[in-house]
């Protein structure tokens, strides 16, 4: 039987909002959990504090958590945030979540004292979050707020969705998970000429002998390589990899891109 939590409300009223106990329950985290390990595995020495945005349920937080690292995870979802909450409560490991829009990290760091500027040796942002910004100049900002919070020599890993997956979203229902008494499945469409991916991601859950309904519609938007290297560089930040999420250098038409930035000028 699934949680009682995961019967959705019946209005679409945000995203990660009805959708977040369903999020958890099909694993989604997993793909973050993977990326933390390999960023982890990557660096010389541990960071000691991190941050992670756009955190969700907490999955590359709780594994950073895990690893020994000071953590601090930030995200505009509260129905998200509370799971995050509950899974570091059951496994034991202080995190510090912070609900807030990625968007107005520079604002914050003035004034919250776990966003202190220059006080993370590492900032992720994982699983094509930065695709949710919407407005043209929302990158930039995101990556000013990342570049005032990371110490000089920090690093700022995010990953995007790139055109040429949004080129693949073909308007057809995909299954994305199918259990006895879980049933998801997502519609992708892409707006081309305005950049905008749609998904529309319908789940029905079954309570003994009924099934209740529950939708959300979620954008994404397609920010191109030079965008991403003016929105870094703006900020103090240069690119020092390209990779896939399986942390091999990535193609030129590769789906999803992982981005590692470093922090090469003090942001004041
Ligand atoms: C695809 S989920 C990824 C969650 C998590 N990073 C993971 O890998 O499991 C996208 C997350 O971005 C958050 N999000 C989207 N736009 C945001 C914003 N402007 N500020 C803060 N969080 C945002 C959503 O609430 C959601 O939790």
């Amino acid at each position: 039987m699934i949680d009682r939590e995961i019967k959705p409300r019946r209005r679409i009223l945000k995203i990660y909002d009805s959708y977040a106990p369903i999020y958890d329950a099909i694993g989604q985290g997993a793909f973050a959990e993977g990326l933390t390990a390999h960023i982890l595995g990557s660096l010389a020495e541990p960071p000691r504090r991190a941050l992670d945005l756009a955190c969700g349920t907490g999955a590359a937080a709780l594994t950073l958590a895990t690893a020994g690292v000071q953590v601090v995870g930030v995200d505009c979802s509260s129905a998200m945030l509370r799971i995050a909450r509950a899974r570091a409560r059951d496994r034991g490991l202080s995190v510090r979540w912070v609900s807030a829009d990625i968007r107005s990290l520079s604002r914050r760091s003035a004034t919250h004292d776990a966003l202190r500027p220059a006080s993370f040796d590492l900032i992720t942002c994982l699983y094509d979050s930065l695709n949710y910004l919407s407005a043209a100049h929302d990158l930039a900002t995101v990556c000013a707020g990342a570049a005032r919070l990371l110490r000089p020599g920090g690093r700022f890993v995010f990953d995007l969705n790139t055109i040429y997956e949004f080129e693949h979203w073909d308007d057809t229902d995909q299954v994305v998970f199918d259990s006895p008494n879980l049933l998801v499945y997502n519609q992708l469409s892409y707006d081309a000429e305005h950049r905008i991916a749609r998904g529309r991601i319908v789940w029905f859950v079954r309570e003994i002998d009924r099934w209740w309904r529950g939708e959300e519609i979620h954008h994404e938007r397609a920010w191109d390589d030079n965008e991403v290297v003016a929105a870094l560089e703006a900020a103090g930040l240069q690119v020092t990899a390209r990779r896939t999420p399986t942390w091999e250098p990535a193609p030129a038409e590769a789906h999803r891109v992982v981005y590692e930035a470093t922090c090469v000028a003090a942001i004041t």
